[in-house]
């Protein structure tokens, strides 16, 4: 029941009082303050490091690619791409989680959606896992397969239950004989790892699938008073940790040689967490973070990204246009 704070020049034992807003877990940096007494570090605040917009460290590091991709210096710098990106007004990623392609729920309303997005095709959309509604459940990518979606571009992210291998991040992505026909039909489909980066125009995406924010509460080392607050909470934490599971790694194993995709230093312009937790969306330190929610656990809600403006909107009303219309010709005639 005893806490330490540790540096690589020793360790020394907190007595912990107040604690600023954030999910503080083992492994975690902290700044600290207080005093030091009988051997013991007497807490009488503790912080996390400030969050720092990515303009911020992209002052000290210059055009330096921290993000990856084909560029040598930052896609940030080029003002050609974000000009190219405020005109396209008619961009737009479709955010979708808990894809379960074995639900005839879920396949009916990806249906309604697209249709409803037929005149219009999104730039992109993200479908995130798990893309069976049992655990070990056969995957059946091919159930989407007659969609005529020619500009449009698919990435699917798998979830922790897909197959693969067990818990640990980043996930490879599925298998190839799970995939191929769909790739086949759907040209512009792409199977990632979990998490995976986009890049688009001038702005950095980061895409997670898994259920961190209930994860970071059950190994807080003391829950924030105000429960309400989860969300900004966890934001927060992952901000200013600089790292997307900043927990130990008992609770949340890591691909050592991997840990750098979990990096979220210099700060992306967006990261989705598709999380089963309820759905948000917060800007902190010029990051949008969204989480679209379980899509068959949250009454079919979606998330609506628009680069051009960097807006986020919630969607679920695509399915009740019908009934709208309907109510209103009732009334007038
Ligand atoms: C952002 O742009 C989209 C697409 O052009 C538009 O539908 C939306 O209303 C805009 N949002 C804001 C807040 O300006
Ligand atoms: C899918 O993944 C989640 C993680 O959100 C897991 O907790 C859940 O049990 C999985 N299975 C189903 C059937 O949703």
């Amino acid at each position: 029941g005893k806490f330490y704070l540790e540096d690589p020049s020793g360790t020394v034992q907190l007595d912990m009082s107040k604690f600023h807003n954030g999910l503080y877990t083992e492994s975690c940096f902290v700044l600290a303050e207080g005093w030091y007494e009988d051997s013991v570090f007497h807490v009488s605040g503790f912080g996390f490091p400030p969050t720092e917009p990515s303009s911020a460290t992209r002052a000290y590091y210059g055009n330096i690619n921290f993000f990856g991709g084909p560029s040598t210096t930052s896609v940030k710098a080029s003002s050609k791409l974000k000009q190219l990106e405020e005109d396209n007004e008619d961009a737009m990623f479709v955010i979708v989680s808990d894809v379960w392609l074995d639900s005839v729920e879920v396949m009916d309303k990806l249906n309604i959606m697209f249709s409803g997005y037929a005149a219009m095709p999104p730039t992109c959309f993200i479908f995130c896992g798990n893309f069976s509604s049992t655990p070990y459940g056969k995957t059946q990518i091919k159930s989407l397969k007659g969609e005529t979606f020619k500009s449009s571009r698919f990435v699917f992210v798998p979830g922790p239950e897909d197959p693969g291998p067990a818990t640990i991040l980043p996930r490879p992505p599925l298998a190839d004989h799970i995939t191929e026909e769909f790739r086949q039909r759907v040209p512009f489909s792409v199977f990632t790892t979990n998490p995976c980066r986009v890049q688009y125009c001038s702005q950095e995406m980061v895409i997670i699938r898994e259920d961190l924010v209930n994860k970071m509460c059950r190994n807080c080392v003391r829950l924030p008073n105000n429960n309400l607050d989860i969300p900004n909470h966890f934001v927060k934490t992952i901000l200013s940790q600089g790292h997307l599971t900043p927990l130990p790694l008992y609770v949340s194993p890591v691909f050592w040689a991997y840990d750098y995709s979990l990096r979220v230093y210099p700060v992306p312009d967006v990261i989705v967490f598709a999380d089963k937790y309820d759905p948000f969306s917060i800007n902190n330190a010029d990051c949008l973070c969204i989480n679209p929610g379980s899509f068959p656990r949250s009454g079919f809600t979606f998330k609506v990204y628009y680069p051009s403006n960097r807006t986020v909107e919630d969607r679920w009303e695509i399915f009740s246009l019908n009934i709208c219309f309907q109510v209103i010709h009732y009334r007038w005639f």
